[in-house]
């Protein structure tokens, strides 16, 4: 029997989450749409049903520790397991003017929201949906990051990397850390887990400023959460290849 794969997406009522559970889904994937908010996650849930995506809603909070022990039991009672984890969901955090963040004048709440959203969220939703993940013959982690985490980049003065951003950019490189640590425990274990940046992507995060669509930036997410056992695990990829961490 050719049983769908059940995927999990963070932040999935919009943005680039919405474009990589709706690719999933063309894939043949069930895919939960985890939201916090009930009406856009409805909305979104509708939305991807008449596309004909084989969609359930998600209550997900990711910075809740009870709201994301309550979308483990929600996936477990309506799929028994998790075959992907797509940790998209994030925040850029307030910004300055020039849509920097400069780490002189910072205000530390800034750095506490954007870090418990984009890392320790992560690490809360991957353990608690672990379990459900080890049921999977085939799991894979995608954590959604950015190649304004890459410190590489960030500190060759010959690259054009953005404006200074003193709280996002480190939270994604906490992120990528983290990735790699996830990978080294669980070698050995079938889980691939890995990194994806989905380049400067028109949504609400960025005031629909940039060059690629939503669908653009879900494509990496989209091939690392379908990666064929045996494939890479601890890196960060973007649409050509390994970014320098
Ligand atoms: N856009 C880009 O150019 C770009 C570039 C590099 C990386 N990224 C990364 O890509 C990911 C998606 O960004 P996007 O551009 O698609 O942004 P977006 O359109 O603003 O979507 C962000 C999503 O995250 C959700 N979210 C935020 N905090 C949450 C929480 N505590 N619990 C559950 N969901 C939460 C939002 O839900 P609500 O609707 O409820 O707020 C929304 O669904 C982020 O991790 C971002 O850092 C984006």
């Amino acid at each position: 029997m050719n049983e769908a794969r059940i995927a999990l997406v963070t932040g999935a009522n919009k943005g680039i989450g919405y474009a990589i559970a709706a690719g999933l889904g063309a894939r043949g994937h069930r895919v939960g749409v985890g939201a916090r908010d009930e009406a856009r996650r409805e909305d979104a849930v509708g939305k991807l049903r008449a596309a004909g995506v084989d969609a359930f809603g998600v209550a997900l909070d990711v910075t809740s520790r009870s709201s994301v022990a309550e979308a483990a039991e929600l996936v477990e009672s309506e799929a028994g397991r998790l075959d992907v984890l797509v940790n998209n969901a994030g925040v850029p955090g307030e910004m300055g003017p020039g849509w920097d963040q400069d780490p002189t004048t910072l205000d530390l709440d800034v750095v506490r929201a954007v870090v418990e959203t984009n890392v320790l969220g992560v690490i809360q939703v991957t353990n608690a949906m672990l379990p459900l993940l080890r049921r999977s013959a085939s799991p894979r982690v995608v954590n959604i990051s950015s190649s304004v985490g890459s410190l590489t980049l960030q500190a060759d003065p010959n690259i054009d990397i953005g404006p200074v951003m003193a709280a996002y950019a480190p939270s994604k490189t906490y992120l990528n850390a983290v990735t790699v640590q996830y990978a080294r425990r669980l070698a050995g274990t079938g889980i691939l887990i890995n990194a994806a940046c989905p380049g400067l992507v028109a949504t609400d995060f960025t005031g629909f400023h940039g060059p690629r669509t939503p669908e653009q930036g879900a494509a990496t997410a989209i091939r690392l959460a379908t990666l064929p056992d045996g494939g890479p695990s601890g890196s960060f990829f973007d649409d050509n290849g390994t970014i320098p961490w």
